[in-house]
């Protein structure tokens, strides 16, 4: 029988296995109220849990109130965002098999800011938003009102919110977590020069620059526990002359690693309204290629990619140990179908849908088993 193709083979994070390595890339939904899940978010995971991909990533989840992007978005820091949570999850294990991660984040100085439905732009405090924390007193974009610069007290807060929120990850049963460090959030505001002008030991070198995200890595590794994967997802790249760069992405991925991380998903930009994005199919796998080159942990790569034969030559040639797909996803919500289709793999599909299959020389079939996760 010939060799099934590498996008549909399974791949280890930790201690987590996934039956191929096709990801669901967060997408937040700003659908959320006062940080709960709502119907709509088991409707939207509902519909991508049974797409047949290996992993499905919750979106950006604030660790603390003030951590939301949007007042729409996740929460995981009260107990009724864990309850609303709990729904969701307890839907979704009792109707599928696939592994479920989640994605914890703090917005820093892009928080209070409206769905992009909306514009996007900062809520100030009488329009029910909230002032902001950042590194550095240094707005996103120009003319917006400066965030509070972050006081060590601050730091030591966010971090335990980080921990707090990694046990009620692990409490809800997620598989993975995947640390958000990356499209100008705090974590990235830390790690950028362009936006940590610090002179305490957290800003500065780039050993200060990295002292928070490392924190928060450490705390959030040793509170989920031996039985889920913890991994992070990075910008390689501000775009930006003098800003964070591939080179101090490669020191930061081996600290990393070094610290038990599972995997790496590497993405660019976001900390800058000067950068410059070459944006085209699969712009962001050279970065991925560079860090898998230095690592040993696996690697994600993601940003367009958007065809079969083009994710299976990514990690069929070795620039990336899987990819991670947003867009495409939500567009096709059966992509992993269609690829599996083409290139000879197979998915499990739930039973109810065996009638419509994609023809194609893969076999998209399986069992649902109820219940048993
Ligand atoms: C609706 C939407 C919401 C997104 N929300 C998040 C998020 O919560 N966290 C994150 O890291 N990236 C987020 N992204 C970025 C995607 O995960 C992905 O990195 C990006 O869209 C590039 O991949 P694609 O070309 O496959 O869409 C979002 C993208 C979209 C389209």
């Amino acid at each position: 029988m010939a060799n099934p193709p590498k996008l549909f083979t399974p791949i280890s994070l930790g201690p987590i296995t996934l039956p191929n390595r096709i990801m669901v890339s967060p997408m937040c939904q700003y659908s959320a109220c006062e940080g709960n899940a709502s119907q709509w978010h088991l409707v939207h995971l509902g519909s991508l849990a049974i797409s047949g991909a290996g992993l499905l990533c919750l979106e950006a989840t604030g660790v603390e109130p003030e951590g939301r992007i949007t007042p729409g978005c996740l929460g995981l820091y009260s107990d009724a965002n864990e309850a609303a949570l709990d729904t969701v999850l307890k839907t979704l294990r009792a109707t599928c098999s696939i592994p479920l991660a989640i994605q914890l984040s703090h917005a820093g100085r892009k928080g209070s800011s409206s769905a992009p439905w909306e514009g996007g732009g900062l809520i100030g405090e009488s329009r029910g938003g909230w002032l902001p924390l950042a590194p550095s007193p240094m707005p996103q974009k120009p003319g917006e009102a400066a965030p509070r610069e972050m006081t060590i007290a601050d730091i030591e807060r966010v971090v335990s919110a980080f921990a707090a929120a990694a046990r009620r990850a692990q409490r809800l049963g997620f598989d993975v977590i995947e640390l958000h460090m990356a499209h100008g959030y705090l974590m990235h505001q830390f790690l950028s020069p362009l936006a940590n002008r610090r002179s305490d030991a957290y800003g500065g070198s780039l050993e200060n620059r990295m002292r928070f995200p490392l924190e928060v890595f450490e705390r959030v590794f040793a509170a989920a526990g031996s039985s889920m994967a913890v991994g992070v997802r990075i910008s390689a790249t501000d775009w930006v002359e003098g800003g964070w760069d591939v080179a101090q992405s490669i020191t930061l991925c081996q600290k990393l690693e070094s610290m038990g991380c599972a995997f790496l998903d590497v993405s660019t930009a976001g900390v800058s309204d000067l950068q410059k994005i070459p944006v085209g199919p699969g712009y962001q796998v050279p970065f991925a290629e560079e860090i898998k080159r230095e690592v040993s942990i696996p690697v994600i790569s993601v940003g367009l990619i958007t065809q079969p034969r083009q994710a299976e030559e990514i990690v069929s040639t070795g620039k990336a140990d899987m990819v991670a797909l947003a867009r495409a996803m939500l567009n096709n919500p059966r992509w992993p179908w269609t690829a599996a289709a083409e290139l000879g793999g197979t998915v499990i599909a739930p039973k109810q849908y065996w009638r419509c299959l994609p023809a194609g020389p893969g076999t998209i079939f399986g069992e649902i088993i109820y219940g048993q996760r």
